[in-house]
């Protein structure tokens, strides 16, 4: 069989299962289980190269996994981020393309400090930590997350990309109690989804860990406003919060970050698709 004959009846299997990007997703993985770039998949298809058996049959697995909607992430063990490469797997939040806004936020907040002193807390994969690290080589980054898993691959995320970040395994809520008073950026991407909106798609709800995803109380917002104490704790007056949070939070998350009596500032950024995806807070 053709490598192209392979490929267009894996996507065709993956499309059938709901996979939301069968064709894609199926040079993907063609791609991982030969070690190329996916370019070169797709020169190999038009030259109508043939297929080894060994080839095929590792190929075939991962179809078969992915059919049954194991993250495409998972099955690589890699996510890109803000142009870097992270180790991911089963027990740590995929990082999402989204959380970009994040980090474009983040770098904007810290133009014109020198050597500023950045926080990242509920870090999962060390995704945002590390960008801002990658964007600003003159920033003390710390990090920290609370479950071993995350952690773990935090820390091989550190090694992978050989970024200088502080991490922590622990509790957001008291991280980082050297820096109070003394930090000039905290980001966050916190669990935040109420505990009725079990998300719909089947990667999400089965394969991204409950402690990342579900933000506690009624409304999904009790962890949050719990870290967003603890960062009004770490930073310097005129310091700012960057917190991600659900499109439906936009009002409801900076109305309560407004009670909470310690920003001076407080609004909300839309995401690239023009939802209400990233609120930021100045310490009064
Ligand atoms: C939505 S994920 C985001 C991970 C990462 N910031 C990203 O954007 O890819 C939230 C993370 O917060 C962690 N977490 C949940 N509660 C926490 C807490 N109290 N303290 C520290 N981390 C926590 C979860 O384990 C998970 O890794």
């Amino acid at each position: 069989m053709s490598l192209d004959r392979l490929v267009r009846a894996a996507a065709a299997r993956l499309a059938e299962a709901g996979v939301p990007s069968p064709d894609v997703d199926a040079e993907i993985l063609l791609a991982h289980v030969q070690g190329r770039e996916v370019g070169e998949v797709r020169r190999a298809r038009i030259m109508g190269e043939g297929v080894p058996g060994a080839t095929r049959t590792a190929y075939l697995g991962l179809v078969d996994r992915r059919s049954a909607r194991v993250p495409l992430q998972h099955l690589t063990g890699t996510a890109h981020f803000a142009g870097l490469e992270l180790s991911v797997g089963p027990g740590v939040f995929v990082p999402r393309p989204e959380t970009e806004v994040l980090v474009g936020l983040a770098l904007e907040a810290l133009e014109g400090m020198q050597e500023p002193v950045v926080v990242d807390l509920c870090t999962g994969s060390g995704a945002v930590a590390l960008a801002v690290a990658q964007g600003r080589p003159d920033a003390r980054v710390g990090a920290v997350e609370l479950s071993e898993d995350a952690h773990g691959y935090a820390v091989t995320n550190v090694g992978r990309t050989g970024l200088p970040v502080d991490l922590r395994l622990g509790r957001a809520q008291e991280a980082f109690p050297e820096l109070d008073g003394a930090v000039d950026l905290v980001t966050s991407n916190p669990p935040y989804i109420p505990p009725d909106a079990v998300p719909v798609d089947v990667e999400v709800r089965e394969h991204d860990p409950g402690l990342a995803l579900y933000g506690g109380g009624r409304d999904g917002l009790e962890v949050p406003l719990e870290v967003a104490a603890r960062a009004a704790v770490l930073l310097r007056p005129g310091g700012v919060l960057l917190m991600e949070h659900a499109d439906v939070q936009g009002e409801s998350l900076t109305a309560a970050l407004a009670a909470q009596g310690t920003w001076s500032e407080v609004d909300d950024h839309l995401d690239l698709n023009g939802r209400p995806r990233v609120a930021r807070a100045v310490r009064a």
